[in-house]
């Protein structure tokens, strides 16, 4: 079964073919970064009008990657919830009148779900026969997870918008372990590098200074929390902020957009270090908690946090199973995980009337959400 998954939820304009849940065709995104960096972060307004721009081009761009025309497309899977509202309205109406003129089912895909099946894409299409120079989107620095995950899966979920520990039993049938009960980490990333001064987006900015940085410098506190599974990043992240003041001499009422200026070099990178060290291992303590409690087959981290290495290596020296990770760009926002999950998905949900869909801006990754529907 061939799927065209489509993507808009936040700043990305992403269409991808894949097959049976693993195959990948093609994996076109239009990044809207530099459009964003100006502002230091994502302008909802201006996000929908650029996924306008490109929709079309980049859904017609996965079709020619992956030497396909309409007919051999089985259904379109789409992000329906959650994200910004006029971003996921762009791709839903795209994808909704592509079912109506193709004559397609279409299915509605949960974008924080769907990150965990970046972990499911295992193979790269025959189809493409320039593999090595051929299409940008399937050419990745780390090759792809060489079998598929195991049940019971721990997926460790942590994005700009998430931070959350779910068991997954099978396809559709997991439980939230624990989240965070203030700042997804990616948001900490985030909003840290403005306390720094790095560019946004922070989370590889701050991996990249982190290089260069010792993280044992400053001594940053790892949230207590009353959930067993559950996280907390802003109190980490006024740590930083406390920090810097101090080693920079001012107090609390001196402007935070002023503090980076005063600060230098190697104290921006011992910060960069110290701030990701905590972070990561707040998120591997609670992540080695669980797989002692509930000893899973597989471990998956997923999103776009999941891209830092330092997280990785942490992760795999932490944990005594072997554990297989998506490529970088797989991680952060993409549509191949879209059309990877729209398969098992489909397994077991109807397709929706495209003349009735309904995006959703919030939605937690709950268990019912599969039955939403
Ligand atoms: O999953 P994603 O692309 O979008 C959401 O659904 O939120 O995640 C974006 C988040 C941003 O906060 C970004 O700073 C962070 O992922 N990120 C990273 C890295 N690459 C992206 N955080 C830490 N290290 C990285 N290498
Ligand atoms: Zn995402």
């Amino acid at each position: 079964m061939k799927i065209l998954g489509i993507e808009s939820s936040c700043d990305e304009t992403a269409a991808s073919i894949v097959e049976d849940g693993r195959i990948l065709h093609s994996n076109v995104v239009v990044s809207q970064i530099d459009i964003h960096a100006i502002y230091g972060g994502v302008v909802p307004e201006v996000a929908a009008r650029s996924h306008i721009e490109v929709i079309n081009p980049v859904i017609n761009q996965a079709l020619t990657d992956a030497k396909m025309t309409w007919d051999d497309i089985d259904a379109i899977a789409v992000t329906y919830a959650p994200g910004l509202i006029g971003s996921l309205l762009v791709g839903t109406l795209a994808a909704r009148t592509l079912a109506v003129l193709k004559n397609k089912p279409l299915f509605l895909i949960h974008h924080v779900e769907a990150h965990v099946y970046a972990n499911f894409l295992t193979e790269i299409g025959v189809g493409d026969s320039e593999i090595g120079n051929g299409s940008k989107g399937l050419q990745f620095s780390t090759p792809l997870p060489s079998s598929q995950p195991l049940f019971p899966m721990l997926a460790l979920i942590v994005s700009g918008g998430h931070s959350q520990l779910v068991l997954f039993r099978d396809h559709g049938d997991y439980e939230l372990l624990g989240q965070t009960q203030d700042d997804a980490i990616g948001e900490a990333f985030d909003k840290v590098a403005k306390i720094l001064g790095l560019p946004y987006p922070g989370g590889p900015s701050i991996a990249k200074a982190a290089l260069e940085g010792n993280p044992k410098v400053y001594q940053l506190p790892k949230a207590k929390m009353s959930g067993k599974y559950d996280f907390s990043f802003s109190g980490l992240k006024t740590a930083v902020l406390r920090a810097v003041q101090r080693e920079v001499g001012v107090d609390f009422t001196f402007p935070s957009f002023q503090l980076a200026e005063r600060l230098g070099e190697r104290e921006r990178q011992d910060f960069a270090a110290s701030f990701q060290r905590t972070a990561i291992e707040t998120l591997v303590d609670v992540t080695e908690r669980a797989y002692n409690d509930f000893q899973p087959k597989s471990v998956v981290i997923a999103g776009g946090v999941a891209a830092n290495q330092e997280l990785r290596r942490i992760l795999q020296k932490r944990l005594p199973l072997e554990i297989e990770y998506a490529p970088m760009s797989l991680c952060t926002d993409n549509a191949a995980m879209i059309a990877s999950l729209a398969y098992y998905y489909a397994q077991k949900n109807q397709s929706v009337d495209p003349l009735r869909v309904e995006v959703v801006p919030s939605l937690s990754m709950t268990k019912t959400a599969w039955s939403n529907l």
